[in-house]
């Protein structure tokens, strides 16, 4: 099947974020639809990754339920993941939705992207070696490139409506969630690290090293009155993680992985000034990018992905 830029689903309102697209029901709930739309630096790509949109969703949708099984009682905006279940009123638009798209409670989005970093690399290692402190947590001198850490660290940041996320400490994120705002944060801080903890250990059985992850959390007033987070969005994909390969890890240089890093390295040899519009792909960094997130799928779900 053809990729898929852009999903229209007609006489429904829709918001587009840079990979999904996110449809409002009117009644509480959301249908998100992941497209294979890629994005890096924060700019779209012209050129869509065939089934991306796929893997991701089915991706999310195996740690949602290995996180129901692990953690009882815990909360996600899963309602329905089977289009054929959707309401009738999809079922006509069933072709573009199949395998890419969840009905969701539609929830009150936490303005604040909860990181969490076992390793550090990236941006966390840019801030490291410039201070010492990743967003407001100091850590320990001698630190090498892609180094573990002696535990993971919750590293929150901001959710710029526009331009690049900014790494604030968790004193600083509280203020930006209401009055109630430090007990709310610190109830994601715990999940976060729960489930970082759980999901990097499994995911070290499989070979995978997640060197970092990003979740959102929503509230809704139905839920504990809406001082309880509970988890939205995506989790633990390429897209939101870094995945390296446990077989080749090595501190002191960079990984290869299997997420965006590929994508990022090779707009790096590029001219291109990381605004938009973003340079179309060539064919060979299309399916390359693809590859890394199929093995990615494979390696984590034990499952051959079926498009
Ligand atoms: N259960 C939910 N309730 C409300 N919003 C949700 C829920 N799950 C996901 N979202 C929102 O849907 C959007 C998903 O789209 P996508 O991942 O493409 O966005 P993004 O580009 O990462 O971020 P942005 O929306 O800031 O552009 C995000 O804004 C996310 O916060
Ligand atoms: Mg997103």
């Amino acid at each position: 099947m053809a990729a898929l830029l852009e999903s229209h689903i007609p006489n429904l309102p829709v918001r587009r974020g840079k990979v999904r697209d996110v449809y409002d029901l009117g009644d509480d709930r959301l249908l998100i639809v992941a497209s294979d739309r890629i994005s890096a630096f924060d700019v779209i790509m012209p050129t869509p990754i065939p089934d991306k949109g796929r893997i991701l969703t089915q991706l999310s949708n195996f740690w949602f339920r290995f996180f129901q099984k692990e953690f009882p009682g815990f909360r996600d905006h899963l309602i329905e993941t089977e289009v054929e279940k959707f309401p009738a009123r999809l079922q006509s638009e069933r072709q573009q939705l199949a395998g890419r798209s969840v009905l969701v409670e539609k929830t009150s989005v936490l303005p604040i992207e909860c990181v969490v970093r076992g390793y550090i690399t990236g941006s966390g290692w840019k801030d490291y070696k410039a201070s010492g402190i990743v967003s407001g947590v100091k850590l320990p001198a001698g630190l090498k490139q892609c180094q573990q850490l002696p535990e993971p660290i919750f590293t929150p940041s901001t959710k710029a409506a526009a331009g690049h996320d900014e790494p604030v400490s968790f004193e600083q994120a509280a203020t930006h969630l209401g009055p109630n705002g430090a007990a709310i944060l610190g109830k994601a801080r715990d999940l976060t690290l729960a489930l970082y903890s759980c999901a990097a250990g499994y995911a070290k059985t499989r070979g995978i090293i997640v060197a970092d992850t990003k979740f959102e959390f929503g509230t809704h007033p139905d839920i504990d009155g809406g001082q309880t987070p509970i988890l939205i969005d995506e989790a633990l994909t390429p897209d939101s993680s870094r995945f390296w390969p446990a077989a080749d890890y090595q501190p002191g240089r960079d990984q290869s992985s299997f997420d965006k890093q590929y994508l990022r390295n090779y707009l790096e040899t590029l001219s291109w000034g990381k605004t938009p519009p973003g340079p179309a792909l060539p064919a060979e960094v299309v399916a390359n990018t693809r590859a890394r997130y199929l093995e990615a799928y494979e390696r984590l779900t034990g499952e051959r992905f079926d498009a």
